[in-house]
């Protein structure tokens, strides 16, 4: 069977990452993106952050000419299914931000009413229930060879082609069965072993992908109110908590580790855009709003450390190891570093920071209101305590003698429970979720 033509639009982290694995898979690709210094780059298999393998299946499909990349809307035309993967930001007040969407679906009607042969609009980006069936559908009614499907995705930066590779779920939003079917033949074409299919309409399709997330942040915030209070109590460790209940199959052991609270691109956007969209339904969103202040409350734990330490002094130098929300990304979006660090200048510390990877990222927020180091053993000399807020390899290698050997005082907050508390008796060590020793 002809393998479908595929065209997506907007080369962010979803578009771009599903572009590049299906372009590997050997289907071809058109990738549409507006910004041009982006789409000169990604021509030159650069990219503008970074994934794992992403740069080496782009610069090895584009040697096989299976991706190509437009600024020019009209060449979607000759492609049978277009993947809509433009940004959904949030507003200043949380609410979901539509406008690129509605720009891209006006576009597409203005392509697509020229052509004669079916076409298959697939919303991947992640949209407000109801979004497709009151605001996009309307908007391409007019077009009889146009059907839509919703299809969410749930990647994960650090591992965005592997969880497009290995899908655990397909989910497949719309109006009736025939349009399912085009989306599902491509997913054969695509998969060796089909994944597991949920085939519903536009609405339960765009709620999946917001309780999906929702309940990841639920774990998380779960499991970080189940931390604070294990550090009131004398020797309980939130750790040994998080693997027992996680034994539990009921629970499961995932997103049950403690930290100083959940960035990145997805979690605190669509738990806000969730909150917006159902205040509408009056008290139905209290839960919600109760997992993102959890999350939101969760950095003062490590500035109450800190004040416990007695370190809120113009003389002390604070190190900061970990800026990235998470480990294996350079991403800096909703990461708790730069909540903790704005916070640090205001109480007049010196800030030491390293990260392996998001220093450049940074350094565009802060300039030279912080130090830079790419050491892990220049950013801790003189410290007066050390912090670590992202989950890095390279930290969990931090043993007493390099810090005892660097550091001005021993004290060490650990956001992220990567230190073997054991090991650090002769410090003053502190730890998310760790009850006094
Ligand atoms: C998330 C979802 O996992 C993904 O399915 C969705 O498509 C996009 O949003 P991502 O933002 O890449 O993916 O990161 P994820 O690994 O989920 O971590 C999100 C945040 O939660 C990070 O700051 C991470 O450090 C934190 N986290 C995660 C915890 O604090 N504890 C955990 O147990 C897990």
């Amino acid at each position: 069977m002809k393998k479908s033509r595929i065209s997506v639009i907007g080369m962010g982290f979803v578009g771009l990452s599903l572009a590049v694995v299906n372009a590997h898979a050997n289907f071809e690709i058109i990738g549409v993106e507006s910004n041009k210094e982006k789409l000169a780059n990604l021509r030159r298999g650069k990219t503008d952050f970074y994934e794992p393998n992403l740069s080496k299946y782009l610069n090895e499909s584009l040697k096989k000419n299976k991706i190509s990349f437009t600024e020019n809307l009209d060449e979607v035309k000759n492609t049978d299914i277009t993947f809509i993967t433009v940004g959904t930001p949030s507003t200043k007040d949380g609410k979901i931000d539509l406008s690129s969407l509605k720009k891209v679906i006006s576009g597409l009607y203005k392509v697509l009413k020229n052509k004669q042969a079916k076409h298959l609009v697939v919303i991947k980006s992640t949209v407000v229930p109801t979004t497709t069936s009151t605001v996009i559908a309307p908007m391409l009614k007019k077009l009889k060879n146009v059907s839509i499907a919703v299809n969410p995705e749930f990647l994960r930066e650090g591992s965005a082609l592997n969880d497009l590779i290995h899908p655990h779920l397909i989910v497949i939003g719309c109006v009736d069965d025939k349009n399912c079917k085009v989306l599902e033949t491509y997913y054969k074409q695509f998969y060796k072993t089909m994944p597991d299919i949920i085939n519903t309409d536009y609405t339960t399709a765009e709620m999946i992908k917001y309780a999906n997330n929702a309940f990841l942040a639920t774990k998380i915030s779960f499991i970080n109110s189940i931390a604070n209070i294990c550090q009131k109590l004398p020797l309980v460790d939130v750790n040994t908590i998080a693997r027992a209940i996680g034994k539990d199959p009921r629970i499961g052991s995932q997103f049950l580790q403690a930290g100083p609270g959940f960035g990145g691109s997805c979690l605190p956007k669509d738990l806000s855009a969730l909150i917006k969209f159902t205040d509408k339904f009056h008290d139905l969103n209290s839960f919600f709003k109760a997992v993102e202040n959890v999350n939101q409350l969760q950095t003062s734990q490590v500035i109450q450390m800190l004040k416990s330490m007695k370190l809120f002094d113009s003389k002390k130098i604070i190190a900061v190891l970990g800026l990235a929300f998470k480990k294996d990304t350079d991403d800096l979006r909703e990461a708790v570093s730069i909540k903790l660090v704005k916070n640090l200048l205001k109480k007049r510390l010196n800030i030491n920071v390293h990260d392996p990877m998001a220093i450049e990222n940074f350094k565009k927020i802060f300039g030279d209101k912080v130090s830079y180091y790419t050491k892990i053993t220049d950013c801790i000399k003189n410290a007066h305590c050390c912090i670590i807020l992202t989950e890095w390899d390279d930290y969990k290698k931090l043993n007493p003698s390099i810090l005892k050997k660097n550091m001005k005082e021993l004290n060490i907050i650990d956001a992220r429970r990567i230190l073997d508390p054991s090991k650090f008796k002769e410090f003053n060590f502190k730890a998310i979720g760790l009850g006094p020793r």
